[in-house]
């Protein structure tokens, strides 16, 4: 029997494609709020001998928390064989270490509840950085998809001669291979964060723009602090406007119409999170590991 796929509401259309592309059989869930605000949650087909995966993209994870463990543990209960949790997006992985005295680390905290939900989960480029490793925080088995391909296919179809841009020391093994895999040159700034929203970035050396289109590209795009300080500093220097490239489009608040405002070109993301700038569709990749990954076949 095939794999049985439910949603987040929010996930409809990527959940439709992995399911005609995958092969899974869609499934529905009946979920409504109560009057009083408490989440109402049934599952439509029946569930037990069945493997059931939740496609639920963890962007805003706070209104999906309860979702989360009423839809896990009723899975169990109904009798699934395994329940595993498909996030394209991991929220909560940044809070990865108190930085001061006192502070939840809610990475850690956030990966064990996940963990004593679900049977596995599959990510695409999860923020891992003084984790090195999902399994540092995580529990049970994970899967990592990297979106790298499909960066590398949109820019070298889409940009003529790029010069790809990092916005800090963490990105440069990524924006490197990019970079390698575009057969393009690549600079990744020093990034100082002050707060939420405010980044300390070092200067773009004028000549290494010389001739080239600038791509801005970074894991995610929050706040947009950081790709609006690299696009003014871009504008000062009186070069082309950028591309800025990001897989995960999170875009808080006004951080979106901000971004334009401050002067980028044109902006494009993953379908890891449903946004306007989506033009990268994650749905081959997710296939392609739940087809042939090993931790999903056990
Ligand atoms: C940080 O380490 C990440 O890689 C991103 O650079 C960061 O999260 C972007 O956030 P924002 O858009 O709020 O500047």
């Amino acid at each position: 029997m095939s794999a049985l796929l439910f949603h987040h509401p929010q996930d409809v259309a990527l959940a439709t494609a992995l399911a005609m592309q995958g092969g899974m059989e869609k499934g529905d869930l009946a979920l409504r709020a109560f009057p009083d605000g408490e989440t109402y949650l049934r599952f439509l087909p029946p569930v037990a001998g069945r493997t059931v995966y939740f496609l639920c993209s963890l962007n805003d994870p706070n209104a999906k928390i309860n979702l989360l463990l009423f839809f896990a543990k009723t899975a169990r209960a109904l009798g699934a064989t395994s329940v595993t949790l498909i996030a394209p997006y991991l929220g909560y992985m940044r809070q990865d270490k108190a930085f001061h005295e006192g502070e939840a680390v809610t990475a850690d905290i956030h990966a064990a509840f996940l963990s004593s939900c679900f049977d596995r989960i599959i990510t695409i480029d999860p923020h891992l950085h003084r984790h090195a490793r999902m399994e540092e925080i995580f529990s049970i088995p994970s899967c990592v998809v990297h979106a790298a391909p499909l960066l590398a296919q949109w820019v070298k179809t889409n940009v003529a001669s790029p010069l790809l841009i990092g916005p800090d020391a963490e990105s440069e093994q990524w924006v490197r291979a990019l970079a390698e895999a575009c057969a393009a040159p690549y600079h990744c700034l020093q990034k100082n964060r002050l707060g939420d929203r405010t980044v300390i970035l070092s200067a773009l050396p004028p000549a290494i723009l010389v001739g080239r289109t600038p791509v801005l590209v970074d894991d995610m795009i929050s706040t947009a602090g950081t790709m609006v300080e690299v696009v003014k500093q871009l504008k000062k220097l009186g070069v082309a406007a950028p591309v800025c490239v990001a897989i995960h489009p999170l875009f808080a608040g006004d951080a979106y119409a901000r971004l334009k405002e401050a002067g980028a070109g044109p902006i494009v993301s993953c379908n890891t999170v449903p946004h306007a700038s989506n033009a990268m569709d994650v749905a081959p990749l997710l296939v392609a590991v739940l087809e042939n990954s090993d931790v999903i076949k056990t």
